[in-house]
């Protein structure tokens, strides 16, 4: 039995076979479905699991329950990765109260057609005794990641269960660094609501945690004070370091060419954090997350139908409507006639907050000459500064 604190039991599964999460972010190690059991007096089971894994969840709920039965289902988030055995939930255990708020319930009958027989509605702030050891208390977090998303604290062990918030990609079983997949499923999933995000941390900031409880990814216990840190940063839109990305398409190598340059110029001036990606060939869920990580950042590319190229025009729609800003912008544009994409992803650009764009720009016709290596070593010494 997976206790993760006294009479706290983790019940989710690992989902190795899903290829995009949310039908959008590719996963390659998978994605865990988190579930957990709290046991005092009465038993509260915190969320289900995907469509696809009722059955492995349901057999785990019973192994951990050893012949009890559960008088709750605490529903923290309607996204169907956690809802969609609910009803499978209230067949099995018919008596048990499936705890949610107004929201919840306007949810679950939109996707299920009806509602659980015994329910109970919770506001912000509420508490439900389950015995004499715990008091949960229901910390509503709006648009983390849907309106309906609700924090649990469980005073007793100072769990925190967080719902999405904190969750990682990849399952449980995969070794790999927190931050990455954290900071590609946060920045992908919730990047639009860093005002929300920061208003549900300024919530929680009054309650004493020892450990979060995410319904993604793995409890996080001693790393806390950094996962904080990090979520601070992301919701706050900070860059977490200087690093400069170059973020570029080249049709024929000829803007390749040019980016490896700026890339070997900003190193000779000093720069060490200078990052590549070909957002054709690179994930673009990692290329959108790698943006918000670094605090400038260089779009390369070709104009393509009088207009921007189709990728680069789409990887900036995808920051804009994350709420892209505080950053420093480097424009690099090729045409081989009337290059116009320079000046349209400005454009698009210019309605996020606090971009300071480069004076230095970089027009390419075709291929480097030397006037355009002279705008890039001017580009590169600005960034430099
Ligand atoms: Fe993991 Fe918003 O669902």
């Amino acid at each position: 039995m997976n206790e993760i604190a006294e009479d706290v039991v983790y019940v989710g599964v690992n989902d190795r076979q899903v290829d995009y999460f949310e039908g959008i972010y590719r996963v390659p190690n998978g994605v865990s479905y988190n579930s957990y059991v709290i046991f005092d007096g009465k038993i509260a089971v915190m969320d289900t699991v995907d469509a696809h894994f009722g059955a492995e969840w349901l057999q785990n709920v019973e192994n951990a329950l050893r012949g009890k039965k559960p008088d709750y289902l605490i529903v923290q988030h309607m996204e169907p990765d956690h809802s969609a055995n609910v009803f499978a939930f209230c067949e099995a255990y018919p008596d048990a109260v499936v705890v949610g708020n107004a929201k919840t319930f306007v949810m679950l009958e939109e996707f299920f057609g009806k509602l659980p027989k015994h329910t109970l509605k919770v506001t912000d702030g509420q508490t439900l005794r389950l015995g004499d050891l715990r008091e949960l208390k229901f910390v509503f977090a709006p648009m983390v990641h849907w309106p309906e998303v609700m924090f649990t604290y469980d005073g007793k062990s100072k769990i925190l269960f967080t719902a999405d918030a904190f969750g990682k990609f990849g399952a449980l079983d995969c070794d790999e660094p927190w931050e990455d997949e954290a900071r590609r499923y946060y920045i992908g999933i919730v990047g639009k609501y860093g005002a929300q995000v920061q208003a549900a941390l300024k919530k929680i900031s009054s309650l004493d945690v020892a450990c979060v409880a995410p319904l993604h990814g793995p409890v996080i216990r001693e790393t806390l004070g950094a996962c904080m840190e990090l979520y601070r940063k992301w919701s706050g839109y900070v860059p977490e370091d200087d690093g400069v990305m170059i973020a570029y398409t080249s049709v024929y190598g000829h803007t390749e060419a040019a980016v490896r340059l700026l890339k070997k110029m900003l190193h000779e001036n000093g720069l060490r954090n200078v990052f590549l990606y070909d957002i054709i060939r690179c994930d673009r869920s990692l290329c959108v997350a790698e943006a918000f990580r670094h605090g400038k950042i260089v779009f390369a590319t070709t104009t393509y139908n009088a207009g921007i190229f189709p990728a680069m025009g789409e990887f900036i729609d995808l920051l804009t409507e994350r709420n892209f800003q505080n950053r420093t912008v480097g424009l690099i544009e090729n045409g081989s006639w009337a290059p116009v994409a320079a000046k349209l992803m400005k454009a698009k650009l210019e309605n996020c907050k606090n971009l300071a764009f480069a004076e230095n720009s970089v027009k390419i016709r075709s291929n480097l000459n030397a006037e355009s290596c002279a705008q890039l070593k001017a580009l590169a010494a600005e960034l430099s500064r």
